[in-house]
């Protein structure tokens, strides 16, 4: 009921002329990761960028915890007003069938502004680890499955989906260290703390570059340019190794239409920003299109992928309570 009136009251304030001044003061945008992650990096770039043609700051609020279902949970019961937005990925897919009991329903819970980028994932280790290429590494875990830790970043995160991917692939299952982000995660497999981790390549690139950590195979079906002599699963004798982490702008439902039909615009001029491109283009990703940054493309994307995911997420078996 007070969403409800909240809602009602908003409408009615956006529906007159006041509106017309939307946005009036910051926008929070919340990332459902901890900070220094990708889709921290990804967030905090677009929101910089889309501050400049709002006219306001849009401000990063990092909220991780259970694969980023907390954060998605605070942002769907925020006020629909406008000032409180979420950049969530595949996630928001994947955990309408890892999580039995859901805080919300993904599919009824937010409103649309649109897709914003789409990640390739690499297979990525502490630098101290022995196999010196994919095949090892399969040989090496499914010798020593019992020895071997994966990091993630929770059930429902991206590094959960692509370690759940690796692991049926090979049909070994490994111990899970969860994190509240794959930015703290990173830092862990830099010092040895934990042994692997498929990460998204706005995290990686820099470290496997700098040789921070050892890099085995993308999930893509052609190599990222910024990274080319890192081999595609398939290429290392993986295939089928594959899955890209789309990410979406998220308001919560009843957000009146007129916010949304500022912030789409907004949103698309960020990622055609030239600062925008050049970053992504640096960490391995490319901005959505005009096409794809709308509400009705992500709506859509979600739907499409969480039909998608369901049947193999079952076939896994791997649920949170
Ligand atoms: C994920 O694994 O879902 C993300 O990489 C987590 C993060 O952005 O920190």
């Amino acid at each position: 009921m007070r969403k409800l009136l909240a809602a009602v009251a908003v409408t009615a304030l956006f529906a007159g002329p006041a509106f017309a001044e939307y946005p009036e003061r910051p926008i929070t945008v919340v990332v459902p990761f901890a900070a220094g992650g990708p889709t921290d990096t990804v967030t905090r770039l677009v929101a910089e960028s889309m501050s400049k043609d709002l006219g306001q700051q849009v401000v990063v609020e990092n909220a991780g915890g259970a694969g980023g279902t907390l954060g998605a949970g605070k942002v769907a019961q925020a006020t629909p007003d406008g000032y409180t937005l979420l950049l969530h990925h595949i996630g928001m897919a994947t955990s309408a069938s890892l999580y039995r009991k859901l805080a919300y329903d993904p599919l009824n819970a937010f409103d649309y502004v649109g897709l914003v980028t789409d990640v390739p994932m690499i297979l990525v280790a502490k630098p101290t680890f022995e196999p010196t290429d994919l095949k090892g590494v399969v040989d090496y875990v499914k010798a020593n499955a019992d020895k071997v830790n994966y990091a993630n970043a929770g059930i429902g995160s991206a590094s959960h989906l692509c370690g759940m991917l690796f692991m049926s692939a090979i049909k070994t299952k490994l111990t899970a260290v969860p994190y509240k982000g794959t930015g703290p995660a990173l830092t862990d497999l830099m010092g040895g703390q934990v042994d692997v981790m498929c990460d998204q390549s706005t995290n990686v690139t820099n470290q496997i570059k700098e040789k921070k950590i050892k890099a085995y195979g993308t999930t893509t079906k052609t190599r990222i340019p910024a990274l080319p002599d890192v081999p595609t699963g398939a290429e290392a004798g993986l295939p089928g190794f594959e899955v890209g982490i789309w990410h979406g702008l998220y308001a919560p439902k009843g957000t009146p239409k007129a916010a949304i039909d500022k912030l789409v615009p907004a949103l698309q001029k960020a990622l055609k920003d030239p600062v925008v491109v050049e970053r992504f283009a640096s960490l391995g990703t490319v901005p959505s299109s005009d096409a794809d940054a709308t509400p009705a493309a992500l709506e859509a994307k979600l739907k499409s992928e969480i039909a998608r995911w369901k049947p193999i997420i079952e076939a896994a078996g791997e649920y949170a309570d």
